[in-house]
């Protein structure tokens, strides 16, 4: 991969140190211009001229295309949203729910994942199990944790790919294995996934996988994607409705339910400029190349793991070791509450990050386009915190 080349394309990384792409990554120039460039077009040539709209269409139809091939799907797979937490909607609220009724979700878990589920218990009295998971959890107590958990009354085993308050990635796989011949539902979050981590629907086989443009895919905000398993989309209800949600409608009140196709959620008027910025956004990331992305990122993550667990006061929090690593680093310092840290850190250093609150901590996102020397440069900065916290 040629570090460099991507950076020369990224204006951030020539501004400043870059460490909070689990957030929202820094767009490339190309991904800018393809959204100026739409969006001129269609205010100086009219957005309604045909030839405006004819291409405003186009951008939509590839933007489901990339989306499909981003993570091997096909684009009836695919429906585009405006974030992960959209996607998740539509599964939770599209589903029909029955007191009792039980979701396994962890404590690690982003308010998107555990309050769209509360509000499921709230609203129909089904059960939310919380499992509690150490910040570095092994994959092999995880499952077993799942399996312990399992009864005849589960519906939805509701998890994130990488979870963003450790950056644990989780056991998908056997998480698939232990609930797909029972007929639980498996909902992914995969809001710190895509783009970060090579993925595959037809591997992975998961019911509902729902991923963000606007984070390691360095994409617009307001961009997303879900995917849904093609026998699952008729029971579905979309919560909000269109036209596009009816087969058939007319003037007198005659209608009837749109319910096998998936174009059935989106509602209506698309930012055409949003979605041109998107399908730039995943070319970068396929013509870096998934899997060498994968593989860049968790390299930079473990030298900073290394060599931030190598200064007195410091503590790695997020795995070490084993499948559950990932391209998130959280990390405390010994006498520094990690929003003074964060502070310093952009203050005195340049460096952007955040903290999570749930276990409270300073997060480090390395992306493909970081740098062995940014990886010093944040080791530097936090031991240089660490001595006068
Ligand atoms: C695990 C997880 N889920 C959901 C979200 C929300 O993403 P979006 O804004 O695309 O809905 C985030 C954002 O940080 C996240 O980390």
């Amino acid at each position: 991969m040629d570090v460099e080349a991507i950076r020369a394309q990224i204006p951030a990384c020539q501004r400043l140190t870059y460490l909070n792409t689990g957030w929202q990554g820094p767009s490339p120039r190309g991904v800018v211009e393809a959204v100026m460039e739409c969006m001129e077009y269609e205010s100086f040539d009219g957005p309604t001229t045909r030839e405006v709209f004819a291409a405003g269409r186009l951008h939509m139809v590839k933007a489901k295309e990339q989306a499909a091939r981003l993570i091997n799907a096909t684009p009836d797979e695919i429906v585009l949203t405006s974030s992960t937490t959209e996607g998740l909607n539509i599964i939770l609220n599209g589903l029909d729910w029955n007191e009792g009724d039980e979701i396994i979700v962890c404590n690690l878990e982003h308010m998107s994942v555990m309050v769209p589920s509360l509000v499921l218990n709230h609203r129909f009295g089904a059960q939310v199990k919380v499992l509690q998971f150490a910040p570095a959890e092994e994959h092999e107590s995880i499952l077993s944790q799942i399996e312990a958990a399992i009864t005849p009354r589960t519906r939805m085993v509701f998890f994130s790919h990488i979870q963003y308050s450790t950056g644990l990635r989780m056991p998908a796989e056997g998480i698939r294995a232990m609930t797909k011949d029972r007929g639980i539902l498996m909902l992914v979050d995969s809001a710190q996934g895509a783009g970060h981590i090579a993925l595959d629907m037809r591997k992975l086989d998961p019911d509902f996988y729902s991923f963000s443009g606007q984070k390691w895919l360095l994409g617009p905000s307001g961009t997303g994607g879900l995917f849904v398993r093609r026998d699952l989309v008729p029971q579905l209800k979309p919560v909000r409705v269109s036209s596009r949600s009816t087969s058939f409608h007319d003037h007198l009140g005659n209608y009837e339910m749109e319910t096998d196709s998936i174009e059935k959620f989106p509602t209506t008027n698309p930012s055409h400029p949003l979605w041109a910025g998107f399908v730039d956004a995943v070319q970068f990331n396929l013509n870096a190349g998934p899997a060498e992305i994968e593989e860049r990122i968790l390299s930079l993550s473990d030298a900073s793991k290394r060599q931030l667990s190598d200064i007195p006061g410091v503590q790695v929090t997020s795995p070490t070791e084993g499948p559950g690593r990932s391209g998130l680093v959280t990390l405390t310092v010994e006498g520094a509450e990690p929003p003074n840290v964060v502070d310093r850190m952009w203050d005195e250093h340049n460096i952007v990050c955040r903290q999570v609150s749930y276990p409270p901590a300073v997060r480090l996102s390395f992306s493909f386009f970081n740098t062995e020397q940014e990886v010093a440069k944040a080791t530097a900065a936090i031991g240089a915190i660490a001595k006068s916290p």
